[in-house]
């Protein structure tokens, strides 16, 4: 394995966590003292804005530009929240993250809360991270006591609190605003937009959400500089490393930081040890259960926002899912398709309504008792369902039908023709 710059695993030893004194002597919080004694809240926004950070919990937002929304000249209280609910099958960096560094999110959420002039942070995290979120309880607790969080952050006049919140456990809680209203106590449905969450969030306060991984990246922005992140991707399009958790049939599933733009090809081969027993690659979902599939014509594209738009899928979270030769992709896309539709709200009728049908008519098919009508009406479905649903959840829920319908109608045929599965 070629060795490539780690930013954010860089602590990482495996099985071990490190905490405060090993992570000042690693340079930890060298970026916070930096920030709060060298720099104005502005220059720090506008430096995030040139380093080209896009957020890392899958939508891919610029996070300069999201933190130019944030009105910090407003008075408290306003509100700093990372989403770190990370309930979607197939990603688990943020897991890794926490595991083993926890103080880096916690810097880089006071540095960005001084960014923004919020005086409160939440870390939303899933129900089922107990040891991530013992770590952070550790982290905070020493961080608190060191200075760097509270009133008057090392004599800078700038205080900030910080809180772990656990998830009640649904996928949904995912969406900034359902998960916001979970944090309130309330039914976590997803809220209207707008009012964005930047003009009326949580408690009806200014509160700006972002992923765990965007967070951590602050202060290696702040000491590195805006160029040298930039430069750390291997497209123009993208900007700093990735973490990207593998998944599936390869030889090695763990997760790996490398740079933004790295070739599936490589990630397949060179850090998964390539696809399992020997079987040939078939498909791939390149960032998460809502990414549209991938197929063997793609195996040289690089991992990037607009190249993977370029080829039908999206970026997304990172998380790669890779299938062998051997699977059913009709089967493969159920068994997405039974998560989302478990996971539904049920706010919208789109979702509610036409996630169940989606299975059910993917079931049929399945199981051999598919017709050319139930095809039809699963077109229709995606369809229906494609740009009508009141949150991401849905549309997310249809790119690997998306990806199903454009590049294995053939296997849904051969379901129907046959009368059954073609791989059981
Ligand atoms: C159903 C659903 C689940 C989501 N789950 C997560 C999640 O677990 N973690 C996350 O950071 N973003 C998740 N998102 C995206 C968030 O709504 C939001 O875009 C993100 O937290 C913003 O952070 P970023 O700009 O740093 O990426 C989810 C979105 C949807 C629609
Ligand atoms: S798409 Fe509609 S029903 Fe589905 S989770 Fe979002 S709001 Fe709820």
């Amino acid at each position: 394995m070629k060795q490539t710059a780690q930013l954010l695993f860089k602590n990482r030893r495996p099985g071990e966590t490190v905490f405060l004194k090993e992570y000042e002597r690693a340079g930890g919080y060298l970026g916070l003292k930096q920030a709060l004694r060298e720099m104005q809240p502005k220059q720090i926004c506008e430096l995030v804005k040139n380093s080209g950070l896009r957020g890392r919990g899958g939508a891919g937002f610029p996070t300069g530009l999201k933190w130019s929304f944030f009105p910090a000249d407003k008075p408290a209280p306003k509100y700093l929240v990372c989403n770190c609910d990370e309930m979607e099958p197939g990603t688990y960096k943020d897991g890794e993250l926490l595991q083993a560094d926890p103080h880096q999110l916690v810097e880089g959420m006071i540095i960005s809360a001084y960014a923004l002039q919020a005086d409160t942070g939440y870390i939303f995290i899933r129900y089922a991270y107990r040891e991530q979120f013992a770590n952070l309880q550790r982290a905070i607790a020493e961080a608190t006591e060191a200075g760097y969080l509270g009133k008057d952050i090392l004599g800078s006049g700038f205080s900030f609190e910080l809180h772990v919140h656990g998830s009640a456990g649904r996928y949904i809680l995912g969406e900034e605003t359902a998960l916001l209203n979970g944090l309130e106590g309330v039914r976590p449905n997803p809220r209207s937009k707008p009012p964005f969450p930047a003009v009326r969030g949580l408690f009806g306060r200014p509160t700006t959400v972002n992923n765990v991984e965007t967070l951590s990246n602050i202060q290696h922005i702040v000491t590195g500089g805006a160029a040298r992140f930039r430069d750390l991707a291997l497209t123009v399009d993208g900007a700093g490393t990735k973490l990207y958790g593998l998944s599936g049939h390869l030889e090695r599933t763990e997760c790996f930081e490398l740079p933004v733009g790295i070739s599936l090809r490589e990630i397949i081969d060179e850090y998964g040890g390539g696809v399992w027993r020997g079987r040939r690659f078939k498909s791939c979902l390149p960032g998460g259960a809502s990414t549209p599939f991938l197929t063997s014509a793609d195996l040289d594209v690089q991992l990037d926002y607009q190249t993977l738009e370029a080829v039908g899928s999206r970026f997304g979270t990172g998380g790669v899912t890779v299938f062998d030769d051997r699977t059913c992709m009709v089967a493969a896309t159920l068994n997405l398709i039974r998560f989302f539709a478990r996971e539904s709200c049920g706010w919208c009728t789109p979702c509610r309504d036409g996630l169940p049908l989606v299975a059910w008519l993917l079931e049929k098919i399945e199981h051999g008792d598919g017709t050319r009508d139930d095809l039809q009406l699963l077109k229709s479905q995606y369809s229906n369902i494609s740009g009508n649903s009141f949150c991401a959840l849905a549309e997310g829920a249809m790119g690997p039908v998306d990806g199903l319908l454009r590049h294995f109608e053939q296997e849904l045929v051969d379901h129907i023709e046959k009368g059954r599965c073609p791989f059981s």
